[in-house]
């Protein structure tokens, strides 16, 4: 039976109580099917890992500028659409540019980025985890029933204040800065158009400040390259933007999913306090089984493919030239096809890569940065209190995008 996005068989929910679950049923219809997002948009969900690294490696076929959208160009979606910031942003962005304009903004935040200068950033990152433990600690020996939120006072602070660091934004702007760009990611409000205005000025602003007065930050090393190697303003702005809206939150998740995993797991918790396996492991298994990013849109069907040319089992799979494509990486972390029966159970010594970084061009720069935060964080967390615990309830982000909780009650040191 041929499939096109005229017969979407799901339908997503940002109120859903489980993405995994509507992961797996999307899974269950093949490695690419038609999808029904909130608001009635139709997309392509590419749902098995090794049709989405085909996808993700394939950008003459799959590209990323919202110019190639049919739907969008036509003026066929709704009006206020929640999710048109986040599948066609505005501007230049490095998310949403091809060929030789992508490498152009590539090149220098890659290098910004490199594993060398993120490992440089050790002290940093150990520093403000130490601080933001005690802060923790202190809370919770105030807290009437020793109840603390790890989210709201670790998991979202300690990205915010490294990547605060790294664009040399003060420490009394990181939450101002923080509310700003986390309304981008609301499904509720509007189409995020003014929140992406408003995000943008503040960080114009900053830029501004940064020329008049540099400091020791990426930014400012940005501003001083020669001419011929410097961003023109506007994409440096932006640029900002994307790293803000790209690296913070999703390492937030990171952190959350992973502290909610192996809090119930005490068996593996010891096999990584003992040294028999890595606590990169936890990071890398964690990214795997609980994806912070569920589903992310953002591809573009160049011309008409045929689903067999992107992989075997999609066969009838009809793309048509301007369909667009989103990737759920949920899903793919958990494809049976790639991990086998075990896929569905979080495992740390299963120390095997993933998809959740992404693949292809426009791979994560920010994933060693990610990944140092996530290591030093985990360690020390577990290190202090092995015994943690989750208590009460866990709501989910109200959204298809993102995977994680709105808050994550802990008892560092339960009775
Ligand atoms: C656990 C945390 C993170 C996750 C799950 C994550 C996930 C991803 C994914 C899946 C992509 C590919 C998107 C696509 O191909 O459409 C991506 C790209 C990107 N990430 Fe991350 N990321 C994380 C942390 C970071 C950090 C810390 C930074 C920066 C400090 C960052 C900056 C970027 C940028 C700039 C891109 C765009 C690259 C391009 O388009 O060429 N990310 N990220």
């Amino acid at each position: 039976m041929a499939l096109t996005l005229s017969g979407p068989i799901h339908h997503l929910d940002p109120l859903s109580p489980n993405l995994h679950e509507d992961a797996a049923r999307m899974r269950a219809h093949g490695p690419i099917v038609p999808v029904e997002l909130p608001g009635g948009v139709v997309m392509w969900a590419v749902t098995g890992d090794e049709a989405g690294r085909n996808v993700l490696k394939d950008s003459d076929r799959f590209a990323k500028s919202p110019s190639y959208w049919k739907a969008l160009q036509n003026g066929e979606l709704p009006k206020d659409w929640p999710l048109l910031s986040l599948a066609a942003p505005a501007g230049n962005a490095i998310t949403v540019v091809d060929g030789s304009e992508h490498r152009k903004l590539r090149r220098p935040l890659s290098q910004a980025l490199t594993a060398r200068r993120v490992e440089a950033l050790t002290p940093v990152v150990a520093a403000l985890v130490e601080r933001l433990l005690d802060d923790l600690e202190r809370a919770a020996d105030k807290a009437e029933d020793d109840v603390v939120d790890f989210r709201s006072l670790f998991a979202w602070p300690l990205p915010m204040g490294v990547i605060g660091h790294l664009l040399g934004v003060d420490e009394a702007d990181h939450d101002e800065l923080g509310r700003l760009y986390t309304a981008l990611f609301d499904d509720t409000l509007g189409d995020g158009r003014d929140a992406e205005l408003s995000l943008h000025s503040w960080l114009d602003e900053h830029v501004s400040r940064l020329e008049r007065e540099p400091g020791d930050d990426m930014i400012s090393a940005m501003l001083a390259l020669p001419p011929e190697d410097r961003l023109p303003r506007e994409d440096l702005v932006v640029t900002m933007y994307v790293v803000l809206a790209a690296g913070h939150e999703t390492t937030t998740h990171l952190l959350v999913n992973a502290v909610r995993a192996l809090s119930t797991r005490p068996e593996q918790r010891d096999l990584l306090l003992s040294g028999e396996v890595p606590w990169e492991n936890l990071v890398e298994e964690t990214m795997r089984w609980d994806s912070p990013t569920a589903n992310f849109f953002t591809r573009f069907a160049t011309e008409d493919i045929d689903g067999a040319d992107v992989h075997p089992a999609a066969e009838g799979v009809r793309i048509a030239e301007g369909d667009p494509v989103f990737i759920s990486y949920i899903s793919m972390g958990r494809d049976p096809e790639r991990y086998g029966p075990t896929a569905g159970a979080f495992d740390v010594r299963r120390g095997e890569t993933h998809t959740s970084f992404g693949y292809g061009t426009h791979f994560c720069i920010g994933s060693p940065l990610a990944r140092l935060e996530g290591r030093i964080a985990l360690e020390r967390i577990f290190s202090r209190w092995p015994d943690l615990e989750v208590v009460g309830d866990v709501p989910r982000s109200p959204s298809i995008v993102v995977n994680s909780h709105t808050h994550l009650d802990v008892r560092l040191r339960p009775a």
